[in-house]
């Protein structure tokens, strides 16, 4: 499919994960791909593979998020696709009882500060332009409750999916759709790792899980394909779940 063509495409946290899976797919679907990522060594390499344009951005911080937009604009004359994706989750931010502050504004600025600097700062293009995607990565944590607590995590999350939401909203009429995507929990390398040591911790998470398993990041990646391509054209300001039933379930199969 070359539902992309000539597009070009803005993804943050290119480097690895969803992001690199999103870069591999837009660039099979015809994009043209600006790469933007801290890693500055992996987000070579990854630009490189995908024939992109690599941009060391840090998306909490506004220069680099104007410079980062400037440079696809400059570079390709467009900003069609913004694909909002960079995040963290890191071991301090826990329970409430337990997380401090640092940790706390950490994850907000690198989740969803980061969310609104990018829409920000991209959708005066798509102003100009009459046209654009922008695909804002929440979590399915957005939409429902965890006993194994990440509470600003959760609450970045939530706010990414509000803010998208009145985006979509707000925007619509100058034909540009923004809409949150929820992916499931996700077959990264560390959480593998994670519970290849602790199988138990690994069961009770799926047991949640309908389809009986985590993501594949290449099919959170055809997700996010289909939103940024014109086969989402009457999509804009959803809450778009790609979490394996999980949000539905109730009991799940044996
Ligand atoms: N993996 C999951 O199970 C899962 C589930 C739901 C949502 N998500 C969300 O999906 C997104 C991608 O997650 P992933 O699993 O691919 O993560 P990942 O850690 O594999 O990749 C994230 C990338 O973002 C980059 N990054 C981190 N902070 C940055 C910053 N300040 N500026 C620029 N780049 C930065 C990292 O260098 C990394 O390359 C995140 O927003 C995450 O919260 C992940």
């Amino acid at each position: 499919m070359q539902r992309l063509q000539d597009r070009v495409a803005v993804i943050t946290g290119a480097a690895g994960g969803i992001g690199l899976a999103t870069a591999r797919r837009f660039a099979e679907e015809g994009a043209r791909l600006v790469l933007a990522d801290l890693d500055e060594e992996a987000g070579r390499r990854a630009a490189e593979e995908v024939g992109g344009l690599f941009v060391r951005a840090d998306v909490s911080q506004e220069d680099d998020v104007v410079r980062m937009f400037a440079t696809a604009f400059d570079e390709f004359g467009s900003v069609d696709i913004a694909f909002n994706n960079a995040g963290i989750s890191p071991a301090d931010d826990d329970s409430i009882l337990t997380t401090g502050m640092d940790a706390w504004r950490r994850v907000q600025e690198v989740n969803l500060t980061s969310v609104y600097l990018c829409c920000k700062h991209v959708i005066p293009y798509m102003q100009r332009q009459g046209k654009g995607s922008i695909i804002n990565t929440a979590s399915f944590v957005a939409v429902m409750g965890s006993a194994t607590s990440q509470i600003s995590y959760t609450a970045s999350k939530g706010g990414v999916l509000a803010m998208t939401r009145e985006l979509g909203v707000q925007f619509a009429r100058e034909g540009i759709r923004v809409n949150a995507l929820c992916p499931g929990p996700v077959d990264t390398p560390l959480l593998r790792e994670l519970f290849a040591k602790d199988p138990e911790r690994a069961q009770r998470r799926l047991v949640h899980v309908p389809l009986g398993r985590f993501a594949r990041a290449e099919e959170i990646a055809a997700a996010v394909a289909f939103l940024a391509s014109d086969d989402a054209s009457f999509v804009t300001a959803a809450e778009f779940l790609v979490d394996g039933g999980i949000s539905g379930a109730y009991v799940t199969p044996l």
